[in-house]
């Protein structure tokens, strides 16, 4: 019997990307596809699960009770970085191997950094007189793929580029021309913007405080492409109310979004669904990197970006 490979995209893969993985998977005996999207309901993944061999999911949530119910179940790639959304215990206890596709869509994501940055300096585009990005001052909080990429952009843009990643190396920083720092504390105090890229875990929730925000240079821009919840909403609030020149962007909204709309309206952009990711070229690379992980780790074992332990 072949191994059904099941596409769970609430949001789905452009056409072209879908179009390309299923081209991989009709070339390859002893696997099939089956395509989930824009569903409504999380018993929707559910029920989807049972029939499923191998996933592939975008920001759907991996729950225990979505692994659980899937019997025949023996991996789930998460077509992007973050995994915050898979239940690695419920997977690791299942004996189903998670992964992600680290890198794949890290281009996209660092060009919305700059898109969101450049629409803010020039005032939501409202035809009164802005300010440019050279000669400012941008500090990228955690040195991943998505933070190199944004080093790279905006050196082309002229702008002055310091890092904070405690998981790294200073040389795999100072490399590529990117000035070092070794705290949180003195990113967010040298730098009018910051591009957050921190994932979201235990010790990352809510990290960015309101100390943090405060100390940031006047005119300070935080873009938040990481995830909502790293950044505390109740220091936010404060932060937005004590200074008229504090402005936040952040790749889907907080839950506090509205409130912010209604107070901040100029300082203040949402997202309404997650775009960071959302181009063809990011869907192909996750897309097809995802597929061919699922043929190698059927095929010969291949665990090369498994997440869970
Ligand atoms: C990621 O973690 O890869 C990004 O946040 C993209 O998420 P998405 O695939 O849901 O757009």
């Amino acid at each position: 019997m072949s191994k059904t490979i099941l596409i769970a995209t609430d949001k789905p893969f452009a056409k072209e990307a879908v179009d390309l993985m299923k081209a991989i998977v009709e070339k390859t005996p002893g696997f099939e596809i089956k395509l989930l999207e824009k569903y409504t309901e999380q018993s929707q993944l559910v029920e989807a699960a049972k029939e499923a061999d191998a996933m592939i999911i975008r920001s759907d949530k991996a729950t225990k009770e979505v692994i659980d119910a899937g019997d025949r179940l023996k991996v789930i790639v998460r077509a992007g970085a973050g995994y915050d959304n898979i239940d690695l215990e419920a997977a690791t206890a299942k004996g189903v191997v998670a992964m992600n596709t680290p890198g794949q869509n890290s281009n996209a994501v660092a060009e919305l950094a700059i898109g969101m940055m450049i629409y803010m300096a020039r005032g939501k585009f409202n035809g009164k007189s802005g300010t440019e990005l050279k000669g400012k001052t941008l500090g990228i909080h955690a040195y991943g793929n998505v933070g190199k990429y944004v080093a790279a952009i905006a050196k082309g843009f002229g702008m002055d580029i310091y890092a904070f990643d405690p998981f790294l190396k200073d040389e795999d920083i100072s490399k590529d021309g990117v000035k070092v720092v070794h705290s949180a504390e003195e990113l967010y105090s040298k730098c009018q913007y910051i591009s957050l890229h921190i994932p979201a875990n235990e010790k990352t929730k809510n990290s960015i405080h309101k100390g943090l925000l405060m100390s940031m240079p006047k005119g300070a821009v935080l873009v938040n492409t990481a995830r909502k919840e790293v950044v505390c909403e109740e220091g936010l609030k404060i932060v937005l109310e004590e200074r008229e020149d504090f402005r936040y962007l952040s790749d889907i909204a907080p839950g506090c979004a509205a409130e912010l709309e209604e107070k901040f309206s100029d300082r203040v952009l949402f997202t309404p669904k997650k775009m960071g990711a959302q181009t063809a070229e990011a869907n192909i690379n996750a897309g097809i990197a995802a597929v061919e992980q699922i043929i190698a780790y059927f095929g010969n074992g291949d665990i090369t970006f498994k997440v869970n332990n």
